[in-house]
């Protein structure tokens, strides 16, 4: 804390974008800078400091950054006297003090690793009469993974433990390894006790994070272990264990082996195939075909017949034909996925893709992506329906949004299950618990009913 007394007292804001990397590296940001003496405000417009953590996988993220951002320049000066703008996160990454020719009242420019600078980078912007940009990157400050430093769970029962950072695939229509970096493993024996210590502190999930954990170690170790990571991590007590994401050329018959027999390994899946048609997978440089995806499934469901699978699509790739589009309706009709997030394809600038040229008017890719919506919609109902009037274990996180008299939490293949608060209970005497649920409603994004029997 002495390092930093300019930021003892101090008060900061996050706003979150994008990807689970990201809503982890804000715990990591907010952990580091209490650390230093600094405190959480109740609101963007209250903070000395307000951090962004950005997102630019699609065009949307980089857009909502910038209206969110312009907009506390109308904002009243907080009590301190100077308030500071910090964005980290991707975009910070990708355009670097360029960014202030987007944004002029950002102070503080931090890439994705450079966490561990910000306390110095805030210090300096604190002291500075006039907004300077402070940028750091990665080439003069990475020295150790953002995961060394603390981190501030948002839920003390859910931890998010990252096992890996960057990627190295390059999915030709993909900005993230050109802002998260080539693939680097942490150490097995690192992670593990990390796991222990979670567990220790009452955490009773976990999910392992990386872009493509299939392949978690071979940069340390020449070969992937995420198999004996997973039995590793699913011995240390953990109730349930869960991981994202999988690159589907990577996920290993050992993987598959380890998931069916760790019981902590949660049945549920997701598996990004982003397109059907093996024509539009060689073009996304994705290196495997539709055939190679179906025979994956027959594998997973050989050995675990009651996993739930999800997926991501990218609708409008360039050059997608129709025939193309309806391969990927077959296959996700086919798989039976539980559910599914679907993109429209939006050109990141630097990538391969972007100089693909696509005669495909946007209205004939919209029209395309509502018929997916519906078939995505379908399946997941038809999914749920199959759970109607069986138990779901539930892990509950919290009161619903729209209405006080419910909770919300997950079942162990994912869905989203709602149920009423029982009588004699409140609110927090459920938080964190796992319960049991009767479903007798099962709708398209939820599963609902009363709880049955104790909250363990
Ligand atoms: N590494 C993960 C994987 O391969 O499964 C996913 C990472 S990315 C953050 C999440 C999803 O965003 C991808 O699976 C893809 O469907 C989508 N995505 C990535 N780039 C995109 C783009 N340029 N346009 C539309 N969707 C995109
Ligand atoms: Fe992007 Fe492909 Fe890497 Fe996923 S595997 S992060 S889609 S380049
Ligand atoms: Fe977005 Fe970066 Fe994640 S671009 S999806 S926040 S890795």
């Amino acid at each position: 804390m002495a390092d930093f007394p300019v930021l003892v007292g101090k008060t900061y804001s996050i706003k979150t974008f994008g990807c689970q990397m990201n809503l982890h590296d804000s715990e990591r940001v907010s952990g580091l800078l209490d650390s230093v003496g600094m405190n959480e405000a109740s609101s963007m417009e209250e903070a000395d400091a307000d951090i962004f953590m950005t997102c630019c996988v699609r065009e949307k993220a980089d857009t909502r950054l910038y209206g969110q951002v312009s907009s506390l320049v109308s904002a009243p000066i907080p009590a301190a006297g100077k308030r500071v703008v910090a964005v980290g996160g991707c975009i910070a990454q990708r355009d670097g003090e360029n960014l202030r020719n987007n944004i002029p009242n950002v102070d503080v420019v931090f890439g994705t690793q450079a966490i561990q600078n910000l306390p110095h980078l805030l210090t300096e912007a604190f002291g500075s009469e006039s907004h300077t940009t402070l940028y750091a990157d990665t080439e003069e400050t990475y020295k150790n993974f953002s995961t060394d430093l603390p981190s501030n769970r948002v839920q003390s029962f859910h931890a998010w433990l990252p096992i890996m950072t960057g990627c190295n695939n390059f999915c030709s229509y993909c900005i993230v390894p050109y802002v998260r970096g080539r693939e680097n493993s942490r150490d097995i024996e690192d992670i593990v006790i990390e796991a222990e210590h979670l567990v220790h502190d009452g955490v009773r999930e976990i999910t392992l994070l990386g872009q493509n954990v299939n392949s978690y170690g071979r940069s340390i170790y020449g070969e992937p272990r995420f198999a004996e990571l997973l039995r590793r991590v699913g011995n240390t007590g953990i109730e349930r264990l869960r991981f994202t994401s999988s690159h589907p050329k990577d996920l290993s018959t050992q993987t598959i082996a380890a998931m069916a027999e760790t019981p902590a390994v949660m049945p549920h899946l997701h598996l990004a195939v982003q397109s059907g048609s093996t024509n539009v997978l060689r073009k996304m440089n994705r290196r495997y075909t539709r055939e190679d995806y179906l025979r994956l499934v027959d594998n997973i469901r050989a050995s675990m017949p009651d996993i739930a699978l999800s997926t991501d699509i990218i609708v409008g790739f360039p050059g997608e034909t129709e025939e193309d589009f309806k391969q990927t309706l077959s296959l996700i009709e086919e798989v039976g996925f539980s559910s599914a997030f679907t993109f429209i394809y939006s050109k990141r600038p630097g990538t391969p893709a972007e100089k693909i040229i696509d005669p495909t008017p946007h209205e004939v890719i919209q029209e395309r992506f509502e018929r997916l919506a519906q078939l995505v919609s379908d399946l997941s109902y038809k999914s749920n329906q199959a759970d109607l009037h069986t138990v779901a274990e539930v892990l509950v996180e919290g009161l619903s949004k729209s209405d006080e008299t419910i909770m919300v939490g997950h079942s162990r293949k994912n869905q989203t299950v709602h149920f009423p608060i029982p009588e004699k209970m409140i609110a927090q005497d459920l938080i964190g618990k796992i319960v049991d649920i009767q479903v007798d409603e099962a709708r398209t994004w939820y599963l609902r009913g009363p709880m049955i029997g104790d909250p363990r």
